[in-house]
């Protein structure tokens, strides 16, 4: 299972576990990460799962026209490097990946 480490709200980086099959953000608050409220369950419509990627060393899937247009209709914090967690896929990949909560 490939390690994640998500920076909180706080400032307390968190390292978990992450299952691949799931979301990133499913991963997230399945394992306690604060500051992920995911109001929409993962339809991709609150932007409250809303992450800056800080580092993805084993690269990461692209954004997709759907997260992109709801990271910019929602989210007045979006920045260049704004993702939508229930809409990244964990994979081995992710391996070493550093997620910043932006959240809500
Ligand atoms: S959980 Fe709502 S957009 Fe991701």
């Amino acid at each position: 299972m490939p390690k994640i480490t998500f920076i909180e709200p706080s400032g307390h980086a968190r390292e978990i576990d992450a299952a691949p099959g799931q979301s990133v953000m499913l991963a997230a608050t399945g394992a306690g990460v604060d500051g992920i409220a995911a109001e929409c369950g993962g339809s991709c419509v609150c932007a409250t799962c809303h992450c800056l990627v800080i580092e993805a060393p084993g690269g990461i899937e692209a954004i997709g026209e759907a997260e992109r247009d709801t990271l910019e209709f929602t989210s007045d914090a979006m920045q260049a490097s704004s993702r939508l967690t229930c809409q990244i896929a964990v994979t081995e990949a992710l391996e070493g990946a550093v997620f910043q909560v932006v959240g809500h």
